[in-house]
């Protein structure tokens, strides 16, 4: 932790979170909550609510929520020690430099210093291109069509004959050899002593979605190898969880998010309009760039080159955006070969014809599938149906499975009966497709089948935070460690000595955690649906219920612990004394 608790919470309690949240978007006060359009994922009717009572907000659609650390984290893509500072100074509350460790502030220093060497290389690639020396780089972008103003909004430039003047410019600016060695921008020998990474280039500067320059891509004029050399990985670029033109594609209120191959492809597709463009940054898609993805749309379009290669990539891209929840659709460009060669041909007008037509990416696969088939033959026509089955049992949840069955059936004229049976018989072999994990970040898949034991832990919690009265009348019967989850244990454990301490505070737990997916997990808990209840004697049943179901998952857990866990043995007896005690006793909770 950067900070002491209390300065923590100083600043927590200073900043109310719905002043906060409305900062950011519009929402309407009903009953406890405030309600809004999630900013985390796609919606048109509000399931987002932020509760001043708790501190706290929680999307009911995507399950994204937390205290206002967590908000600024998740939306502003800030670190925890960022987003702390940030709502420092939104209060006027001074963070004492010194309450940072020495080693987490040298590591902070370094990273800000080395977004301004970016910076200022930035601006002297800039500054290179409209002098004389740097004409041949400007020509080569007019001849990619590219305008002014296009050049200018993605910051492109030169790097100069030799690069030998980058160096020289950056340490007349202060900027000492080691950290411009460390930002990827030169090197250093014996022989040569500090050269440029990058010359006789156009440059694209690479921004995170605050528009700091974090790397660059810089392109050779014509042929050559490589065609594009990227800076390295440093402390602030991390190729992994960026993407190009994210900065402008997260503003842009086209409801999709249109993935491309190349930086030249979204320069272009930006120029005409599709200002919703991105691109990974030299290497493939990743799960942490679909993560990312999630935050700003549901809905994800595959602009990928039309080529063997091109296609590889696309189903591997619709694989991790199927894993991340994200429903994708391939735009066909053929006969082009890229956005780029797309758009200089036909135009915007056709390129919105073709995301009308983007293809569902089931069927995508389907059809490529069927290319390694010989159909004429009515044993590889077999294999082909048996593949397609195969990938049906992908689906987990039965509508949808059913659905792609029946439309899948349809279009390859198989018999739906036979199909089925098909499907049938290979899950029977191999069980159908377990729901996907969720990745670390952003927000939850919907209707993920909950882990009954973890759903009641959270009930209980939320019951007891919405009302604190209860835990005296059960304390008896309950332990932190009844809670088996980790993250809930933790939670467990503070809530109930702040309750017996008579200071309770949920949005203050919360700031326990600095991850930002632990803080989501940790609000979830105080967040959760209740039962609808009609009577007095329904509400004591479900709560009960509720009790019971914790205390009875947790004897079962330590009884598996036996042996392995010395202290198991009194928790089980315990656990067992509790369970036969709770199972005659109804506990009255109003
Ligand atoms: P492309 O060759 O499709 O790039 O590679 P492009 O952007 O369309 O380039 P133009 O149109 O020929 O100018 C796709 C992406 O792969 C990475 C770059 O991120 C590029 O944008 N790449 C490609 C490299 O990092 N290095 C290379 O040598 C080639
Ligand atoms: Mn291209």
């Amino acid at each position: 932790m950067f900070y002491p608790e209390e300065l923590v919470e100083e600043v927590r309690a200073k900043n109310d979170i719905v002043d906060v949240v409305s900062g950011y978007i519009r929402m309407t006060k009903k009953g406890a909550n405030h309600w809004g359009c999630c900013p985390f994922h796609n919606e048109k009717t509000p399931s987002f609510a932020v509760n001043g009572a708790k501190q706290m907000y929680h999307c009911f659609g995507c399950g994204a929520g937390g205290n206002v650390f967590t908000f600024v984290m998740n939306y502003e893509n800030y670190s925890f020690p960022e987003a702390i500072k940030v709502l420092a100074d939104r209060a006027g509350v001074t963070l004492p430099e010194a309450s940072y460790d020495e080693a987490a502030k040298e590591k902070q220093n370094r990273r800000m210093r080395l977004l301004e060497v970016n910076k200022e290389a930035a601006k002297f690639f800039c500054y290179q291109l409209r002098t004389p020396k740097g004409e041949i780089g400007y020509q080569y972008l007019s001849r990619r069509a590219l305008t002014d103003e296009t050049i200018k909004r993605f910051g492109l430039g030169y790097s100069g004959k030799t690069g030998g003047e980058l160096v020289q410019y950056l340490k007349s600016k202060g900027f000492e050899d080691d950290l411009i060695i460390e930002s990827g921008l030169a090197s250093f020998s014996e022989k040569y002593g500090m050269s440029s990474q990058f010359w006789n280039r156009v440059m694209y500067p690479i921004m995170d979605i605050h528009n700091r320059v974090i790397g660059f891509g810089g392109r050779v004029m014509g042929d050559g190898e490589p065609k594009y050399l990227n800076s390295p990985e440093t402390p602030v670029f991390d190729k992994r969880r960026n993407l190009f033109g994210l900065n402008f594609a997260r503003a842009s209120r086209a409801g999709n998010i249109i993935l491309c191959e190349g930086y030249m492809d979204v320069i272009a597709m930006h120029q005409a309009g599709f200002t919703q463009a991105v691109a990974a940054l030299g290497t493939a898609f990743t799960p942490e760039q679909a993560g990312l993805l999630r935050r700003y749309t549901d809905s994800v379009l595959l602009a990928f080159d039309s080529d063997g290669a091109g296609v590889k990539a696309a189903l591997r891209a619709i694989g991790i955006l199927k894993d991340a929840g994200l429903s994708g659709k391939v735009i066909n460009m053929r006969p082009y070969k890229d956005p780029d060669e797309f758009m200089k041909a036909e135009g915007k007008e056709a390129f919105e014809e073709r995301i009308a037509k983007a293809e569902n990416s089931f069927f995508f696969e389907i059809r490529i599938l069927e290319q390694s088939f010989d159909l004429k033959d009515p044993e590889a026509k077999t294999n082909f149906y048996k593949e397609i089955a195969k990938k049906l049992c992908g689906f987990s949840v039965d509508v949808e499975r059913e659905n792609y069955l029946e439309a899948i059936a349809e279009k390859y004229n198989i018999g739906q009966a036979n199909l089925k049976k098909l499907v049938n018989s290979y899950a029977a072999q191999t069980g159908l497709a377990k729901p996907i994990e969720r990745p670390k970040s952003g927000v939850q898949s919907k209707n993920k089948p909950e882990d009954g034991a973890k759903k009641s832990q959270r009930l209980l919690i939320t019951w007891i935070t919405d009302e604190p009265g209860i835990y005296s009348k059960i304390e008896k019967y309950i332990s932190p460690e009844d809670f088996t989850e980790d993250l809930y244990r933790k939670v467990a454990e503070r809530l109930f000595a702040d309750l017996a301490n008579g200071n309770y505070n949920p949005a203050a737990i919360i700031s326990m955690f600095t991850d930002e997916e632990e803080q989501r997990q940790a609000a979830e808990l105080f967040n959760t649906n209740l039962p609808e209840i009609n009577t007095p004697q329904e509400r004591e049943k479900a709560f009960h219920d509720i009790l019971y179901a914790v205390k009875k998952n947790s004897y079962e857990y330590f009884t598996s612990q036996l042996g392995a866990d010395v202290t198991a043995l009194n928790k089980v007896i315990q656990g067992k004394k509790a369970l036969e005690e709770l199972a005659k006793t109804r506990i009255s909770i109003d």
